[in-house]
């Protein structure tokens, strides 16, 4: 039986449609990551062929410090597009995240575009997704509980987005309460929420208050990618806010700050924003992320060379990771994280 769309699921067909193209990236912004450069170790004593990716999501050892970050659900195409994306994690054994689940709860046939990831992966890190509006709008979480069932994730990721909101046509800019009730979520749930921006990013103060309300991961999500503002804006014919284009913190500032935290509480920080290669990986990583993360360039490449590409566009990456750990002398992570990355001003 053919799914009937709603506004909803028209409104995440555009978002797709308009994620294949560049034209939704920031104008005149990056994500900062050119600001930095390695520094070279002129004795490095790497083995090569020994460095570690090795990395643990929550209890979860996982192949790459790197997921594919959460994209669809809910829509016809979604449900090829979650298979071919779960073929790619589960080779890579790295987690997925699926798309706002908020139209799980309308129509139970477009339950079978989040399940299939676990029919194709059933051992990686699923992350389940929800809008902090609809948790604003909920009040009560069953309806949450039903959306972790759905797809068996490990974690439930809450994405919070005031400017795409505040654009967006028929947007539901409202937030009120939703630190007391992330708070009330946290002791509900059994598995860890992560906290989420879609492109304009989590600055320290935020995470730290999100961190003391229980929140075991903060996915910065930062400007210099994805432009949420610029997608709504496009959609909108530009009737709107075009000075919000550009909103939002850059990525690196965002990991770096974040990141200073981590002295004194125990949490997850996933770097992303406009990560689109090997360097940015590599620089969020030294600037203090656990582990990073991508979405629309990840899209752009399943569409022109579906899973296959995505699993060589991401080893290729690493590839590339694995060189600057060559040459920075890191033989693991950790290392890679200590003091591995200057400001370019600093080296005059
Ligand atoms: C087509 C598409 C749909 C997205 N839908 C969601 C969503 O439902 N929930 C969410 O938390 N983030 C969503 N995002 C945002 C991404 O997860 C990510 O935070 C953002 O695009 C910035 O990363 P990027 O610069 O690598 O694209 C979506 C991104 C894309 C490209």
């Amino acid at each position: 039986m053919p799914v009937k769309t709603n506004s909803i699921s028209q409104r995440k067909k555009e978002h797709l449609e308009l994620c294949l193209t560049d034209e939704v990236s920031f104008k005149n912004k990056t994500n900062g990551f050119e600001n930095y450069e390695f520094i070279n170790c002129a004795i490095t004593e790497v083995e090569i062929s020994k460095i570690d990716f090795g990395t643990k999501f929550f209890n979860k050892k996982i192949g790459y410090p790197f997921l594919i970050s959460c994209m669809t659900g809910g829509v016809t195409e979604a449900e090829n597009i979650n298979a071919r994306l779960s073929i790619a994690a589960n080779q890579l054994n790295i987690p997925l995240g699926v798309g706002s689940q908020r139209q799980a709860l309308e129509n139970e046939l477009f339950h079978k575009s989040y399940k299939v990831i676990r029919k194709n992966a059933p051992k990686i890190p699923v992350l389940g997704n929800i809008g902090a509006s609809q948790i604003v709008q909920f009040k009560t979480f069953e309806k949450i509980k039903i959306l972790v069932d759905l797809v068996e994730a490990d974690a439930m990721v809450i994405h919070t987005n005031p400017a795409q909101e505040l654009i967006q046509d028929r947007g539901e800019p409202n937030f009120t309460g939703l630190l007391k009730l992330i708070e009330k979520l946290v002791k509900y749930l059994e598995v860890p929420i992560i906290v989420k921006e879609v492109g304009a990013g989590i600055s320290k103060k935020v995470a730290e208050k999100l961190i003391n309300v229980g929140v075991k991961g903060i996915d910065v999500a930062g400007a210099g990618g994805t432009s949420w503002t610029g997608v709504e804006l496009l959609r909108n014919n530009h009737q709107g806010k075009n000075e919000f284009w550009d909103w939002g913190l850059p990525t690196s500032y965002c990991i770096r700050t974040v990141a200073k935290l981590k002295s004194k509480f125990n949490f997850m920080l996933i770097g992303s924003g406009g990560i689109k290669n090997g360097f940015d990986i590599a620089k969020a990583l030294a600037l203090g992320a656990d582990i990073t993360a991508s979405a629309r360039i990840i899209l752009q490449e399943l569409k022109k060379n579906s899973s296959e590409g995505v699993i060589d566009l991401i080893e290729g990456w690493f590839e590339i990771v694995r060189q600057i750990m060559f040459l920075t002398g890191s033989q693991n992570i950790s290392e890679l994280r200590n003091k591995k990355i200057i400001r370019k001003e600093k080296l005059n």
